[in-house]
């Protein structure tokens, strides 16, 4: 959906960053701005500000920043539109609808129908769990040494012995059968009718990454089979791209999830303090659930259970988080089964050390290889070897693939250069070499110049908005053109109009982006940490080679461009380089 610049402005101007800041964190007046404890990362001493003025938060130890939006889309890890429609919501503005067909009405509308179920079950259960049919509920929960926190955190609930009592509720509540059939909630057959799917169970309720109940999981409370049943796949019922615990961990400050298997491990890691638990329950991983990981880290630490089927399901996950571009680690549980054992016999303090010594993903891979050979004969270790070096082949950043070489010699005892040979040889013949990487843009030795070219640009957006004076000196010499294409050059655009109109306002510009991934770097354009320079001529030198550093890499990019049959183009370049001449020698002030 689309919406207006002036939507999006209305609904920001209306939502008063300070205030709505205050609601996560405590904020304390200081000057003009307002200080509190960074909410992306564990500090003792406040170093997070926010301003009023600007509308702008910035966190002088972190680095995060930006307007009221990316507040929401950090903290919440909304998206855009999440963002934008919660805090349209809290200011009262109505966002205009969107034109659906009729078709996509009706699914919207049926989803939003299955959602209300659900939600409307897991109130009814959770009722019942504290009430005295509940009781054996209650005390199995209790017994596993779940805390009354943690029960409503996660909201576990109990479906009495009535096979039907959750059916006439909802049927009470004016919901039809084939609505509560799609939901998943109740079956039919000819001898019994309509009944309860979930009774005598207690229950888990399966929560998105926006808190809505999705589906459930239900445990029976002594051995019979099956041990869980679950919600069946519904239309608001995904398993492949959900993840129990996730509307919890995304909140986490820490920057890795704890990937288990169960409920209850889960739910026991988060008792004990790792508020970054989530799990795929008992589902294999899928790349859905790998690109959801994704949108929140960039890391993963698997503790699956330490049976066989454990160990094949992580080393299954592996190569989908690798894809996915996120780095795994394995924790093994041995001697007990799987988390919630091992916290309840050893507690969170060793389990933390087992974080600690969690072992790489690729190199676990291998020792559980190895077990499949006899190392003591040479035949065997040469299989083994030659296994691993095809395994390797498989890494086509040369960087990363000759670490895990290292890696591999070093642990296996074997020579270096030996087996990176040997590496080369599999590739070949297994048919794996990994064709040429061709560089995205230009020369890949350009890339360092590049980042630093990137880094003046940003350092001079950044100063634009903190020193309104030193406007008014330079753009006589720099122009949004002279900026990197893309949201550079857009950024410093806005920035000119504005200072033309008389007005800076940095969170008005940062509307502008409403793609989760630009908004999140239009706002670290902001934000760049310039130097703590102490005397003002030093600042201004700073300031200088800034300036004349992106003059001039915008003038040899116009000469790379530049075609021979453009006089009037050659003509504007001579002007261009003989200004840098005179820009070199100019005096800034600064603040
Ligand atoms: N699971 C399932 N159906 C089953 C068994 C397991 O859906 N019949 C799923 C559940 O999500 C469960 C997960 O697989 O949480 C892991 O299964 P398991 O290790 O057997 O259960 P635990 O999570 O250890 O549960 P508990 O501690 O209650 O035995
Ligand atoms: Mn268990």
């Amino acid at each position: 959906m689309y919406y207006s610049d002036e939507i999006i402005e209305e609904v920001r101007i209306k939502n008063d960053i300070v205030d709505v800041v205050s609601g996560y964190v405590r904020l304390q007046k200081k000057g003009n701005s307002y200080f509190g404890l960074c909410p992306f990362h564990n500090e003792k001493s406040p170093s997070f500000s926010v301003s009023r003025q600007k509308q702008m938060y910035y966190c002088f130890g972190c680095g995060a920043g930006g307007n009221v939006f990316t507040f929401l889309m950090e903290y919440e890890n909304f998206t855009f539109q999440e963002a934008l429609k919660t805090l349209a919501d809290r200011a009262g503005v109505t966002l205009p609808e969107a034109e659906y067909s009729k078709e996509a009405r009706e699914r919207a509308d049926m989803k939003a129908t299955l959602l209300h179920i659900n939600k409307l079950a897991a109130k009814y259960y959770y009722a019942q769990l504290r009430q005295p049919q509940g009781a054996a509920g209650l005390k199995y929960l209790k017994d596993r040494q779940l805390g009354d926190d943690m029960l409503r955190a996660f909201g576990l609930g109990y479906s009495n012995k009535y096979s039907d009592d959750l059916y006439r509720y909802l049927k009470g509540k004016g919901y039809k059968d084939d609505m509560l059939a799609k939901a998943g909630l109740i079956s039919y057959d000819e001898r019994q009718g309509v009944y309860d799917k979930f009774w005598n169970r207690v229950m888990f309720p399966i929560m998105d990454v926006n808190n809505r109940v999705v589906g459930f999981g239900g445990r029976v409370m002594g051995d019979a089979k099956p041990k869980y049943l679950n919600s069946p796949e519904t239309p608001i019922f995904d398993k492949s791209r959900n993840l129990y615990g996730l509307n919890r961990a995304r909140r986490s400050k820490k920057t890795y999830f704890l990937l288990c298997e169960g409920y209850m491990d889960v739910i026991a890691l988060h008792q004990a303090g790792f508020d970054n638990a989530v799990a795929s329950l008992g589902t294999a991983l899928t790349p859905g659930h790998a690109s959801l990981i994704k949108r929140y880290v960039n890391e993963v630490y698997l503790t699956y259970d330490s049976d066989d089927a454990g160990t094949r399901a992580a080393l299954r996950a592996l190569p989908i988080l690798k894809d996915a571009g996120i780095t795994a680690k394995i924790i093994r549980m041995e001697p007990f089964k799987d988390p919630d054992e091992f916290i309840k016999n050893l507690g969170a303090e060793a389990f933390e050390e087992r974080i600690l010594k969690a072992r790489n993903g690729f190199l676990y891979s291998l020792e559980v290889l190895r077990r499949n050979y006899d190392m003591n004969s040479p035949e065997g270790k040469t299989d083994f070897m030659k296994e691993a070096a095809t395994r390797l082949a498989g890494f086509t950043e040369e960087i990363e693939r000759n670490n895990y070489i290292e890696a591999v010699a070093k642990e296996y005892r074997v020579g270096y250069e030996e087996l990176k040979k040997l590496v080369v040889r599999m590739a070949v013949q297994t048919g794996m070499a990994a064709p040429a990487r061709r560089p995205k843009s230009g020369k890949s030795k350009e890339k360092g110049k590049e980042d630093g070219i990137l880094k003046s640009q940003k350092i001079l957006l950044t100063w634009l908005i903190e020193d309104e004076g030193i406007f008014n000196q330079i753009s006589k010499y720099i122009v949004p053109e002279d900026f990197s294409d893309g949201i550079f050059r857009t950024v410093a655009a806005l920035l000119y109009e504005q200072y033309e109109a008389g007005e800076v306002n940095p969170a008005k510009i940062m509307n502008h982006f409403t793609d989760e991934e630009e908004h999140r770097e239009v706002a670290g354009l902001f934000h760049t940490k310039i130097r703590e320079l102490s005397t003002p001529a030093e600042r201004e030198k700073a300031l200088k080679e800034t300036v004349v550093r992106v003059k001039n890499n915008s003038i040899e990019e116009a000469g790379r461009n530049w075609n021979a049959a453009d006089l009037e183009g050659m003509q504007r370049l001579m002007k261009a380089k003989s200004d840098l001449q005179n820009l070199r020698k100019l005096h800034i002030s600064v603040n």
